[in-house]
């Protein structure tokens, strides 16, 4: 069913209810997960447009929880009420009346609805964690239920998902990758035909099964405010001069980390995330003007990694946001050893001792409501 039809078909369901502005109400709530990048997104076009291919894996227990009452308004617009952890937050809320009033001509319906949305993270603000990605993937899945619920829009759920990866780009590019579970590509590749700069597509069925219970451990090097938004650094881009080579390098290490992925070979693994971690912050630094987003103990902690690897041969390895805080990656089997050599030997360069233990999950998914 295209749009023209299902949007057809919410206005028969719906004209009387619209008219008389009766009983058009219900309520939705969804979690999804934030996603850590493998290879890098950096630099964008166009309406949210990457300008290389991307790969993330979905993480399981770093999530947002969004839940949305909605009840028909007889006035036209965008109308709602945003609360973030129980309280209300008019910053949040004016993003999503943006985003929404953006995305209209997809779902009209918002034009005649009130929305309360409520949202919450599990992961503490300014971890490092990208919230941006959790919470964005969390209001499109609510905002696609809603449109199930009162029209007769219904789709596969590949279909579903893809839509889901589109909208959530347009609300933060990185969001696209998180509807998926395990992993997400995005971004055009020459590798994988049917991949696409517009949405992400699933990678679970490719991933070896060494990388579907892969773990992170988020070590908080600092807890601060980001000295630049992500927008404003995609921005600079623009204007670095190492920019051409990093989307030749990206495109490279997307299909080298593919095979990496398919084949489970750490070894590839290994040297495509850190290169990839590096080379987003060697762009930062050679930027105008310039960021160190590292700090000391963000490299005291990259060089007791590297040296545990090379004196035991476990295949750990790490990865960075654009942030100071390390994404220590390992397979499942090697937990027990990397959580000692954490708890050993790399906490005392984080903040307050603290680190998230996260790993790959499953994707979003509904949550019950109670009442
Ligand atoms: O989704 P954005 O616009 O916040 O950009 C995210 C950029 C990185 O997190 C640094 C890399 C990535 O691909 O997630």
């Amino acid at each position: 069913m295209t749009v023209e039809e299902s949007l057809f078909q919410f206005y028969q369901k719906n004209a009387l209810e619209l008219q008389s502005g009766k009983s058009l109400e219900g309520s939705v709530a969804w979690q999804s997960p934030s996603n850590i990048a493998i290879v890098k997104y950096w630099g964008k076009h166009g309406n949210q447009l990457p300008n290389n291919p991307s790969v993330s894996f979905t993480l399981s227990h770093a999530r947002s929880e969004t839940s949305i009452r909605y009840h028909y308004k007889p006035t036209r617009g965008v109308s709602l009420d945003f609360f973030f952890e129980g309280m209300p937050n008019a910053a949040f809320g004016q993003k999503i009346l943006t985003f929404m009033q953006s995305i209209l001509p997809v779902f009209p319906f918002l034009n005649h609805l009130h929305l309360s949305i409520e949202s919450k993270n599990t992961f503490p603000h300014s971890s490092g964690i990208a919230s941006s990605a959790s919470s964005m993937s969390a209001l499109v899945m609510c905002l696609m239920e809603i449109e199930k619920q009162i029209s007769n829009f219904s789709t596969d759920t590949a279909m579903f998902l893809r839509k889901a990866s589109y909208f959530s780009r347009l609300g933060s590019g990185s969001a696209a990758r998180s509807v998926f579970p395990y992993a997400g590509l995005w971004g055009k590749t020459d590798e994988v035909p049917e991949s696409s700069d517009e949405f992400a597509i699933p990678l679970a069925q490719i991933l070896h099964p060494v990388f579907k219970t892969f773990r992170d451990s988020i070590l908080i090097i600092s807890s601060g405010t980001k000295p630049v938004s992500s927008r404003a650094g995609h921005a600079l881009m623009e204007g670095n001069p190492f920019a051409a080579a990093r989307y030749e390098q990206a495109n490279k290490n997307t299909g080298d980390l593919l095979n990496a992925l398919k084949t489970g070979d750490l070894e590839a693994f290994i040297d495509i995330a850190e290169a990839e971690a590096l080379q987003l912050h060697a762009l930062m630094m050679t930027s105008k003007p310039s960021f160190i987003l590292m700090q000391p103990e963000s490299l005291a902690a990259i060089s007791a990694l590297r040296s545990f690897r090379n004196e035991t041969g476990i295949p750990v390895s790490f990865t960075l946001d654009a942030g100071p805080n390390l994404h220590v990656l390992y397979p499942e089997n090697y937990s027990n050893e990397v959580t000692d050599f954490i708890r050993n030997e790399l906490l005392h360069y984080c903040q307050n001792q603290s680190w998230i233990d996260d790993c790959v999950g499953s994707g979003p998914s509904p949550i019950a409501l109670n009442s």
